[in-house]
């Protein structure tokens, strides 16, 4: 069988740079995470691997939104959700709202070859237990503070009403790959958006936030809420898998969440090797390598970025 040129796209969410430690230090993180995993395509992991070790290095990141480093929800907890999708077999995993972990993506990665493949709460946390995984604290020092500073302005309303208000974060991080045997995996993992009501449950371990099929494979950041009204991961995938090319399976589908109002970005690639993007928030934060080199998407912001930006294949 021919060999294909890996690709990859990874993000750490669609929220400021400023939080992150500025432009230079984002950079520096997404592209050594990139060189990292790219290597290991490059020697013939497969797309599962490859995402699943992306996904373990941003959630070890304390400056991105999932593991370590997750934002505190309303009753000042940190509850975390993540999904991987194998794209050859068309298969889903994940866990939704795991706590004390270190790496939801792995308890996903274990479910991908049980028969009851996506966990919630107890579930996941037995799951976590059976497994040995050792108890871990993801909470930061910085999300500590951070969430003292909103209990001091406005506590009693969002503990009393239990919501998140408009500054929801839109932070989480993923990893599209396509390895060697042209097979595509997905994977989204996430705090969530902070300050949310408990129980609430993300996009990123549904298909609307992280899904994949021999054809593409997309991971979503933004307002869950929003990536589930639009369903947007399988809508992108299925459009490619019905014949459009990706890039205008992305535009359609950002022009559509743009009509709509919603808060939100995607990183995606396809079997022949197109990487795309596409935001309606302020800022995406996303760094790829195309077979020939690495490139972010930190830069792509203002008046005239545009809905869509994409690497086609030469
Ligand atoms: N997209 C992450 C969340 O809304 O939980």
């Amino acid at each position: 069988m021919t060999r294909v040129n890996p690709k990859l796209i990874i993000h750490g969410g669609a929220s400021s740079l400023e939080d992150k430690g500025g432009l230079e230090s984002v950079r520096d993180s997404l592209r050594g995470i990139v060189k990292n995993i790219y290597s290991l395509l490059d020697n013939g992991a497969s797309a599962v691997e490859a995402v699943t070790k992306g996904c373990m290095l941003l959630e070890d990141e304390p400056r991105f939104n999932a593991g370590t480093g997750s934002v505190v929800q309303s009753d000042g907890q940190v509850r975390m959700s993540a999904a991987l999708m194998d794209g050859r077999h068309q298969r889903l995993s994940g866990v939704i709202n795991v706590s004390r972990v270190q790496n939801p993506i792995s308890l996903a990665q274990f479910l991908q070859s049980q028969e009851d493949r996506i966990l919630s709460e107890i579930g996941a946390a037995d799951l976590s237990r059976e497994l040995q995984i050792p108890l871990y604290d993801p909470l930061t020092d910085y999300r500590i503070q951070e969430w003292m500073e909103e209990r001091k302005t406005n506590f009693n309303r969002k503990m009393a009403r239990l919501f998140a208000d408009s500054s929801a974060q839109r932070g989480t991080i993923g990893v599209v790959a396509l390895d060697q045997q042209g097979d595509i995996a997905a994977g989204t993992s996430t705090g969530g958006k902070g300050l949310e009501r408990i129980g609430r449950v993300s996009d990123s371990a549904m298909p609307a936030g992280n899904y994949a099929n021999p054809w593409a494979g997309v991971s979503c950041t933004g307002v869950g809420e929003d990536i589930i009204d639009e369903c947007l991961a399988a809508k992108v995938v299925i459009r490619v898998t019905d014949g459009f090319s990706l890039a205008a399976a992305v535009e359609k589908s950002m022009h559509e969440s743009q009509t709509n109002g919603r808060d939100l970005g995607m990183i995606s690639l396809d079997r022949q090797g197109n990487i795309v993007w596409g935001k309606t928030a302020e800022i995406l934060l996303a760094a790829y390598h195309d077979g020939q080199g690495i490139g972010d998407t930190l830069e792509w912001h203002g008046e005239n970025a545009g809905l869509i930006g994409h690497v086609a294949v030469g």
